[in-house]
């Protein structure tokens, strides 16, 4: 995946995002809630991909911390986070690439991880940006996430299944809480399937834009193969401990 074109998408999406961002939603309060059940008290925090801060308010709300760092790739997430948290600190770029100069006790991302193709590597790097027994807390996409989309498209991420999830994490981690989830949106026509994937910044599998012509051969298409217009999300939630 090109990260200047999810960037791109991303930004444009930031208005919208939220009203629209329902199952993102529900992650952060899902992964949120299954922490407290483990730890609610770190000194550093590190949330990856914050976007509009839907998981940095969840976490403001519920987990008590002493330092909050954030990131996005894209720049003007900070303002949303600072609205949240006015102290943190936050780096602006790849999630892979930053460098924070303090060992975090809670690295927490909500759907990012599914656009990291080498998560082996990813793996890597956060147990070196965190202390002894700190906890790495995620939630990602897995292959029969926008089943539908693929089917018509043939566009889909290159997504890992839960227990290769499983196996790739439990190398470097010791896994706490693992659980797979699918939610189905219906909407009432495939057009505003479309929007809601652009209102939510999902919409980066490709660069190209569409022609009306092709616009209405999707549409076509999705109401004769799914008639009630869903759109499947599928994925997992992890918590790992070093
Ligand atoms: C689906 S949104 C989720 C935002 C937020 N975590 C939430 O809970 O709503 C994904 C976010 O990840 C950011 N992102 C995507 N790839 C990234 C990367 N490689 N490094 C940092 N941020 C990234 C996007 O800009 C976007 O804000």
């Amino acid at each position: 995946m090109n990260p200047k074109l999810i960037k791109k998408q991303f930004e444009k999406s930031y208005v919208t995002y939220e009203q629209n961002a329902v199952v993102q939603k529900y992650l952060a309060q899902k992964l949120v809630s299954e922490l407290l059940n483990i730890k609610s008290e770190f000194e550093n925090v590190l949330e990856l991909g914050c976007g509009t801060g839907l998981l940095t308010k969840e976490l403001v709300k519920n987990v008590i911390f002493k330092n909050f760092f954030a990131n996005d790739i894209v720049a003007k997430s900070e303002k949303y986070v600072r609205d949240i948290i006015p102290e943190c600190k936050f780096y602006c770029g790849d999630a892979r690439k930053i460098k924070p100069l303090q060992k975090m006790d809670l690295i927490i991302s909500n759907a990012m991880f599914q656009w990291f193709e080498n998560l082996e590597k990813a793996s890597e790097i956060y147990l070196n940006m965190l202390k002894k027994e700190g906890i790495l807390a995620f939630t990602s996409f897995s292959p029969d996430n926008f089943k539908e989309i693929r089917e018509i498209t043939g566009l889909s991420l290159k997504y890992k299944t839960f227990d290769e999830m499983e196996n790739i994490f439990s190398k470097n981690f010791e896994i706490l809480y693992s659980e797979q989830f699918e939610k189905i949106i219906k909407f009432n026509t495939p057009l505003e399937l479309l929007a809601h994937m652009k209102n939510t910044g999902v919409n980066s599998l490709t660069s190209k834009s569409w022609t009306i012509k092709e616009v209405k051969e999707f549409c076509d298409l999705y109401k004769e193969k799914f008639p009630h217009i869903e759109l499947t999300y599928a994925g997992m939630i992890m918590i790992c401990k070093l």
